[in-house]
């Protein structure tokens, strides 16, 4: 079996889903169930014998040993973080506690069962740490794209938490031999993404009749990538990746956000066109995050050349789905809008499960 953290964010509810669309292999998800874990994404799961779900901190060190001991998982994949940039700025200390502390606690406890596994458990065990293009810093505009080897040089506290984070986890192979795999992927977008980022929230927002708030000149560039194909990218990793080595994960598809946010509101134009006017009527540009990163681009060609990785959505058929999806689904949207969503836990398991 496979032991995800983080397992009820966005990404990792789209890898647990995933997963057991393709595989008979259980899944052990814990999550600490911050405002960006919905098990309510996971709630098609419910009743299945080959999920598991348990509300916890992975910075609880008894607690993760308990789990590993009685689970005996085979791998372990951390996607269990704080993920927004925004709130990295307004609030670093979670940033620093779970990203790093906590992911420290993890690898501690890691560390200890990997020491007392023996054979062929030993030899097949992997700890895959799920971490960001963001560790890179700012490209110029001429700039080739982030390889593996370029130097980390984060600029938020988002970013600099998870830069610590890939350090320890490059140390715990260094120095204790732990089979890690790091990747470093760049912007995703998909089902199930929390609207405090770009993409939902400027569909949520435009939903709303709200403005569609762009951050300075909304020239920044990220390269976006979705979320089935980073899921499919981990699968690979996990699989076929060389242990000590950091995998770069990337679209090939960089755009500027006033681009992304033109599209959300033209695709939003023919799906679900509004009375007062084009969506693009909402755009808003607002005062510019500080220290905004200008550019990320990412040369995704070890992991093609490595292990066959490539990307199969397209930009225009991934966004159109995400549009469709959110529109599809009002009632998630009203959930999590309102707060509602983190009763799920309450409603469904009468408090935590551990
Ligand atoms: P998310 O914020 O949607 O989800 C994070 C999940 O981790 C939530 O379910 C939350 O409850 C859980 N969590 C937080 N702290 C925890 C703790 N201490 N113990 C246990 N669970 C905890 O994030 P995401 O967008 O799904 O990102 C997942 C990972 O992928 C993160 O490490 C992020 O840095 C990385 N990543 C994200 C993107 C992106 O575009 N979203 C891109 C590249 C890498
Ligand atoms: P975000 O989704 O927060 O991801 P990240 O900061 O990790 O790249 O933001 C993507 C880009 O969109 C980033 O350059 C900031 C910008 N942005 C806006 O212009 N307006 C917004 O309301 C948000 C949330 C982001």
């Amino acid at each position: 079996m496979i032991f995800v953290t983080g397992g009820a964010g966005f990404i990792g509810s789209n890898f647990v889903l995933d997963w057991l669309a393709r595989s008979e292999e259980p899944v052990l998800n814990l999550d600490k169930l911050t405002y960006a874990g919905n098990p309510e994404n996971l709630a098609s799961l419910q009743g299945d014998a080959r999920y598991a779900f348990v509300h916890g901190d992975i910075g609880d060190g008894e607690l993760v040993a308990r789990l590993l001991r009685d689970h005996q998982p085979r791998a372990v994949i951390n996607l269990a973080a704080e993920s927004h940039v925004d709130r990295s700025i307004h609030g670093p200390a979670a940033f620093v506690q779970t990203n790093v502390v906590a992911t420290f606690h993890l690898l501690e406890a890691v560390r200890n069962y990997f020491a007392g596994l023996q054979g062929e458990p030993r030899r097949l065990f992997r700890f895959l740490h799920v971490s960001t293009d963001e560790v890179f810093g700012s490209l110029q505009a001429s700039d080739p794209a982030f390889r593996e080897d370029n130097a980390y040089q984060p600029n938020s506290p988002y970013s600099a938490s998870k830069a610590a984070s890939d350090h320890l986890v490059r140390a715990y192979h260094h120095t204790y031999g732990l089979p890690v795999l790091t990747s470093n992927c760049s912007n995703n977008y998909g089902p199930f993404q929390f609207p405090e980022k770009l993409i939902p929230l400027m569909i949520v927002n435009a939903l709303a009749g709200q403005n569609l708030p762009v951050y300075g000149d909304g020239l920044q560039r990220r390269d976006w990538l979705h979320v089935a194909d980073h899921c499919e990218a981990l699968r690979r990793v996990l699989e076929a990746g060389r242990p000590g080595e950091t995998y770069n994960v990337g679209g090939r598809n960089e755009l500027a956000n006033i681009q992304i946010v033109q599209r959300v509101c033209d695709l939003l134009d023919e799906l679900a066109p509004r009375a007062g006017g084009s969506f693009r009527g909402l755009i808003t540009h607002v005062a510019d995050r500080p220290g905004h990163d200008r550019r990320y681009a990412v040369d995704a060609s070890k992991i093609a050349t490595e292990l066959g990785w490539r990307p199969a959505h397209t930009f225009e058929e991934g966004i159109r789905q995400t549009v469709q999806w959110y529109l599809d689904r009002p009632g998630w949207v009203e959930r999590v809008k309102t707060g509602a969503y983190r009763e799920w836990v309450q409603a469904h398991y009468q408090g935590s499960l551990q």
